[in-house]
């Protein structure tokens, strides 16, 4: 099948840091897919690059066979990348409904119905300021957002940061149950690394702005000197 996104020979940079040094990459359609590297390995250039976000860039970068173009990143979300940044994104003087309808508005989508069928707490609490929900609920909220969009895959960058062992358990499983309900796929960094394999079928390790390791999820769970490839 023809992958969904693909990146060939990726550099990115900041100012004369050179953050991604030749990453290429083919995900399919409904592949889930996590990324794992130390902290400033280049993981969230990887994900901010695929959409667009970092202009001085080369490489190709493909979504659905079209160009994401560096700079255009409302652009390129059109294409049908649901985009979950870093921390939670959500409007906190905005109720929940608004911040969902908000998301939705660009992309012609005012159907929250699906949305309530996934996360029936943000359901329970449509009327709530994002900003007062607990930290696990306004990363449902984000999640819910990202959806809004009608997204063919999503890219998630650490959406269990900050929360509880519990929360972050059921975020990832959130993740998993939603993907497979709507057919789709996500490229998810997570610094959990068992708790993600349990989720996604591949893993990718990104070290020093290289992808130096991609392989099948199942090969890295009975891989003792896995943290060696750090
Ligand atoms: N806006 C920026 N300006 C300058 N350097 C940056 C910027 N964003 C990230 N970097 C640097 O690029 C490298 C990769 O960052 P990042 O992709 O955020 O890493 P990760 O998500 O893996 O922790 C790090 O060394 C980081 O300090
Ligand atoms: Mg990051």
């Amino acid at each position: 099948m023809a992958p969904l996104l693909s990146c060939r020979d990726v550099h990115a940079w900041y100012g004369a840091f050179h953050a991604l040094k030749g990453v290429s990459l083919d995900i399919g359609p409904a592949e889930r897919v996590a990324v794992f590297g130390h902290n400033g390995s280049g993981k969230s250039t990887l994900l901010k690059a695929a959409v667009g976000a970092i202009s001085a860039r080369t490489g190709t970068i493909n979504f659905g066979g079209v160009p994401v173009e560096p700079g255009a990143v409302h652009r390129n979300v059109m294409l049908g990348i649901g985009l979950v940044p870093q921390g939670r994104n959500v409007f906190r003087e905005l109720s929940v409904e608004r911040n969902l309808l908000i998301a939705g508005l660009r992309h012609r989508n005012e159907d929250l119905s699906p949305i309530w069928t996934l996360f029936p707490v943000l359901k329970a609490r449509r009327a709530q300021p994002a900003g007062t929900m607990s930290g696990g609920e306004q990363q449902m909220v984000a999640f819910g957002m990202a959806l809004m969009t009608r997204p063919r895959m999503l890219f998630l960058d650490e959406p269990t940061t900050g929360l509880s062992p519990v929360l972050a358990g059921t975020v990832l499983a959130t993740t998993r149950q939603v993907a497979e309900e709507l057919g789709i796929g996500f490229l998810l960094i997570e610094q959990n690394v068992p708790r993600t394999l349990g989720i996604v079928e591949r893993a990718l390790i990104l070290k020093t702005g290289r992808i130096v390791s991609d392989t099948p999820s199942a090969a890295l769970a009975g891989q003792q000197d896995l943290w060696e490839w750090f």
